[in-house]
């Protein structure tokens, strides 16, 4: 067992893991943070995404013993303390940019890195950024549309509704 010390959702965590362990599994099995979730547990899907000091991470992807030290922020610790939802959490649901609970807060993680970086991406860099995440059902359109809403870039550029997208 390691012994790691970590910030997670704002609040200070230490604990003893298996140096083996996932990030993705630490956040789930130990602290409950289901909303993290695990669609392929490979690095391709993107479900998994988390904020590793303020940067998007694919928590398949890095061991929990990587994160000591780190300020680590999922989907759970976004929304205010209050409950008021973040921007790009308000403009998914105000584009219609999720359909399932599956790829939404890895899309909605790397939306708020991508727009961090980039604040006014085109139609084009969102479809870059957001190209590590997949949606199954292909929603791409309205995710971007949810992307260009947070970014208050005009949606009017977006391509035919209701296509399948690549992002
Ligand atoms: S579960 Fe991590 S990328 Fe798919
Ligand atoms: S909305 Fe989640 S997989 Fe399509």
């Amino acid at each position: 067992m390691t012994r790691i010390s970590l910030t997670v959702d704002g609040q200070q965590v230490v604990d003893d893991v298996e140096p083996r362990m996932l990030l993705v599994q630490y956040l789930r099995e130990k602290l409950g943070k289901t909303g993290t979730v695990v669609g392929c547990d490979t690095s391709n899907c993107g479900a998994c995404t988390v904020h590793l000091d303020g940067r998007s991470v694919k928590s398949c992807n890095v061991l929990a013993v990587q994160a000591d030290g780190a300020a680590v922020t999922t989907i759970e610790g976004l929304a205010g303390d209050d409950g008021t939802l973040h921007p790009v959490q308000e403009a998914f649901r105000e584009c219609h940019g999720l359909q399932c609970g599956f790829c939404t807060p890895g899309m909605i993680m790397q939306t708020v890195d991508l727009l961090a970086e980039n604040p006014s991406p085109s139609e084009e860099a969102i479809r870059l950024g957001l190209e590590g995440n997949l949606c199954r059902c292909t929603g791409y359109h309205n995710i971007v549309r949810a992307v260009q809403h947070a970014a208050g870039v005009s949606a009017g550029s977006t391509s035919s509704a209701g296509e399948g997208a690549t992002a």
